[in-house]
């Protein structure tokens, strides 16, 4: 099984490129405008090529370093007071999602977002990954499509897809109030370089308003859950594991050099933690089906003939406990 799966992406990787096109894609990628939900083609690769050059090159990522830092010392903040009060428990999960989506929609939106705000679109960043598989009948036989109505999922996904069209409404008004009153970086979240790119006629091509909701919607459901589960099953290991515990403990102390804190440039050298956090991530990966992809065009796998458009899934949390891979890893 393993070895399938490792054909298909060493050698088939550009065969098995694109997505399904289903209901629910068609919706997160605001009809093909986005990179995780679309299918492969002409603007998938210019939205990918946007992406690596105005929104996570690294240049960009060291731009917003401040605010990471910052919302890194409000979450120390929070943590020591709950601690300062004696017995008081504290609850990570909860302290670690309010974390990642400040710093996410910080990083994509800008900082004038409100809390309530914060937490209804983490919230529906949650909801999207039961959407990822669920069915749609009209996906398999469009005249089934009355099914999809009687049975709800229809008016389910519209209702979802509102409550996103409404906040990128807002957001955009926001923007543009925004740039009138403050003079400055307020082009710097990515909402902001892609307004500013939509005005740009050297790009090369017309950025429309669906590909900057598609490309938003994909920073934040990516990037939100992803983070914020690898942080809490991170925390989760090492309480299991009180001797990995006092091994990053070192490090950490070792690399701080007596601060109270640890900049970011310092982070290459925490090998350890680095292990650590690809050892969580093997064994909790944090979308454990990842994707689903399509093939292009037919194939050949293990010598089995295998047709255009059929649908792969990956098994990636199976991959990672797989005894036969990594044998001799410790
Ligand atoms: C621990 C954190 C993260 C993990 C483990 C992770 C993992 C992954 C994986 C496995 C994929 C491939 C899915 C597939 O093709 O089936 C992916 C795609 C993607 N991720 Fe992440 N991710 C993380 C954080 C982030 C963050 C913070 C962002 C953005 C702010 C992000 C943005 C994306 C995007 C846009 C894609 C789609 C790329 C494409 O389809 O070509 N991810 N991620």
């Amino acid at each position: 099984m393993p070895k399938i799966a490792e054909e298909v992406i060493r050698n088939n990787d550009l065969v098995f490129a694109t997505r399904p096109k289903t209901k629910v894609m068609g919706a997160l990628s605001y009809n093909k405008n986005d990179i995780a939900f679309a299918q492969y083609g002409e603007s998938w690769r210019q939205m990918k090529k946007l992406a690596r050059t105005h929104l996570l090159s690294s240049q960009k990522v060291k731009s917003m370093s401040f605010d990471r830092a910052e919302e890194v010392s409000l979450l120390l903040e929070k943590v020591a007071d709950a601690a300062s009060r004696g017995n008081e428990v504290i609850c990570l999960t909860e302290i670690l999602n309010s974390y990642v989506t400040n710093v996410i929609t910080r990083e994509v939106l800008g900082s004038w977002i409100t809390k309530e705000k914060k937490t209804f679109l983490s919230k529906l960043s949650h909801e999207s990954s039961p959407l990822f598989y669920e069915v749609f009948f009209q996906d398999f036989f469009p005249n089934l499509k009355w099914l999809d109505v009687l049975r709800g999922s229809d008016r389910k996904l519209k209702n979802y897809m509102k409550n996103w069209d409404a906040l990128f409404e807002e957001i955009i008004k926001n923007h543009s109030r925004e740039s009138k009153e403050v003079n400055g970086n307020n082009n710097t979240y990515f909402i902001g370089t892609l307004l500013e790119l939509q005005k740009d006629s050297s790009l090369g091509f017309v950025l429309t308003n669906d590909h900057i909701r598609g490309l938003t919607l994909d920073m934040i459901i990516a990037g939100i859950d992803t983070t914020f589960a690898t942080l809490d099953w991170c925390m989760t290991e090492l309480v299991r594991h009180p001797e990995v515990m006092n091994k990053v403990k070192d490090e950490l102390k070792k690399v701080a050099h007596g601060e109270d804190k640890i900049s970011e440039e310092l982070l290459d050298q925490l090998s350890y933690l680095k292990v650590f956090i690809k050892e969580v991530i093997r064994l909790h990966p944090p979308s454990p089906l990842l994707l689903p992809r399509e093939s292009l065009e037919e194939c050949q796998i293990q010598g089995y003939n295998i047709p255009k458009q059929t649908r792969l899934v990956i098994n990636a949390w199976a991959f990672g406990r797989d005894k036969s891979i990594g044998k001799n890893q410790k």
